[in-house]
């Protein structure tokens, strides 16, 4: 079970060091409660290091935004995965349905950047999900089977731990609309068909599939209980170390079974 913060374009570099330092302080008090479930940050690329530096005693890890798939070069702007690394990032959200629809990401541009993560040893969140106009003509699971595929395309990994996908329906992100668990159990299960087509049966129930989009701690019992939600990826409430714990302690009690 992962459960990881999108802190997206918020926090400045004090603001960011005040959450970083209140998740690590909420981490501590629940001590070895939350040993089965892992926990991840991903903040602003200029925060990224003083974020560390405040997760250092816990097990928190950090993770990034965004990444090119180029090592280094003239691309003005960019962050590479090298960068990511000597910074201790362990995780790279690409992807993300925020990137495709302002920055008009594609599923081949997710896709080299997905390669280049795996090349070092980063951890890619990938994302993935449908509009409303495309789950309301009935092509939610064309579009994120398309995603998925391109995303992966000619992807090696040698175990499921070197890959992530949240599957973020685009309607629920932001909106307080989140998917019933039924809708994201679905879905989830349909993902890991397809993963199970890439990378076989038996690696595919492996590979943790995250549900992102309006997860707060009143609905994530009921979400990551079902059995194949294997975690959050979490925007607006992990922007306040409790709710952002208070979903961390719904995904202890999820790991322990379904509400009797
Ligand atoms: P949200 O964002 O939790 O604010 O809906 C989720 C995401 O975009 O990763």
């Amino acid at each position: 079970m992962l459960i990881a913060g999108n802190w997206k374009m918020h926090t400045d570099l004090s603001a960011a060091q005040v959450l970083a330092r209140n998740v690590a302080a909420a981490v501590a008090e629940r001590g070895a409660a939350l040993d089965d479930v892992d926990l991840a940050v991903c903040p602003p690329f200029i925060s990224l290091e003083a974020v560390r530096d405040e997760l250092a005693d816990t097990d928190v890890a950090v993770g990034a935004q965004n990444m090119h798939f180029a090592d280094e070069g003239a691309y003005t702007g960019e962050v590479s995965a090298p960068m990511l690394h000597s910074v201790g990032c362990r995780y790279v959200i690409l992807g993300h349905s925020e990137r495709r629809q302002y920055f008009g990401e594609d599923d081949a541009g997710v896709n080299s950047k997905v390669q280049q993560a795996v090349d070092h040893k980063l951890i890619p969140i990938v994302c993935v999900g449908e509009t409303k106009a495309q789950r309301d003509g009935g092509d939610a699971e064309a579009v994120v089977r398309t995603q998925v595929r391109g995303a992966l395309k000619e992807v090696p990994i040698e175990g499921a731990e070197q890959l992530v996908v949240a599957y973020e329906p685009v309607w629920a992100i932001g909106t307080g609309d989140t998917a019933t668990p039924e809708q994201a159990e679905a879905m989830h299960a349909f993902i890991e068909e397809v993963l199970a087509g890439l990378y076989g049966e038996e690696m595919a129930p492996d590979i943790e599939v995250l549900y992102g989009g309006s997860m707060k701690p009143h609905n994530a019992r009921s979400l990551l209980e079902q059995p194949h939600i294997d975690g959050g990826l979490i925007g607006g409430a992990s922007l306040r170390a409790e709710d952002f714990l208070g979903i961390a302690d719904a995904a202890v009690t999820a790991t322990k079974g379904p509400i009797a």
